[in-house]
């Protein structure tokens, strides 16, 4: 990864990608302009919906260029670290309410050598964030309640995002924002202090392997909204 910045970073969901082409679709997306590659783990467990695991993320890490961004939307997460650090993930995610001992959960992170993500649910509040400030890379906000692509925005989760940047300060943690982002909710993160927007529905709507340009104008819809909005 670069050093810390806080720009503005598309990070598309290869959830809404042609599942029979993940290649193809990073190297389209990639080339379109996304900033960070966003890969959405689900377990069937902590969330309704069952994706992919370990070998799948090795199997498309040298399709990616830019960053590999692991979401874990699974219970329990540590059995599993090892395997997605190993798989090659740049950034892994493990939600707050994954289980009882997130500290370690994010000491593990760190200790295979990835960046550690904190993803927190719609329903979760900032009060058990502040004593792991100090041990995180990234808090995804979740502005969705975690399991499908293609759900509506939060509002309620502005004024998290609000209160979340003042805690942090000057600390190099970035906030990612993960549900429901389009050109027009992609303003209201940014101004409120959000600098990594994923969008799944938003980026691949419309495009292809084949016609990959609609990509690329989605991405830079969704990044010039944000910008202004800084
Ligand atoms: C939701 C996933 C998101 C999802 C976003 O559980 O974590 O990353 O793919 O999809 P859109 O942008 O369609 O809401
Ligand atoms: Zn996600």
């Amino acid at each position: 990864m670069t050093s810390f910045d806080r720009s503005i970073k598309i990070a598309p969901s290869i959830l809404s990608a042609d599942f029979a082409n993940f290649g193809q679709e990073i190297r389209a997306i990639e080339a379109q302009g996304a900033d960070w590659v966003h890969v959405d783990v689900m377990d069937g467990h902590f969330v309704p919906n069952l994706t992919f695991g370990p070998p799948l993320v090795k199997a498309i890490r040298p399709h990616i260029k830019t960053v590999m961004d692991v979401h874990l939307m699974i219970s329990p997460v540590d059995p599993y670290i090892d395997a997605f650090a190993e798989a090659g993930a740049d950034v892994i995610s493990a939600h707050l309410e994954a289980g009882p001992h997130i500290h370690r959960t994010l000491q593990a992170i760190r200790g295979a050598g990835c960046k550690a993500g904190l993803a927190i649910n719609p329903g979760s509040g900032l009060d058990d964030v502040e004593y792991l400030l100090d041990m995180i890379d990234l808090v995804c906000v979740m502005t969705v309640n975690p399991g499908f692509g293609g759900q509506k925005f939060i509002h309620s989760q502005i004024d998290k995002v609000k209160t979340l940047r003042a805690m942090i300060g000057d600390r190099p943690i970035h906030i990612e924002i993960d549900g429901g982002i389009t050109p027009e909710t992609a303003p209201l993160m940014a101004a409120a202090g959000a600098d990594v927007l994923v969008a799944g529905s938003a980026v691949f709507k419309g495009g292809s392997v084949e016609n990959p340009a609609p990509y690329g104008a989605n991405i830079r819809a969704i990044r010039a909204a944000a910008e202004a909005a800084r």
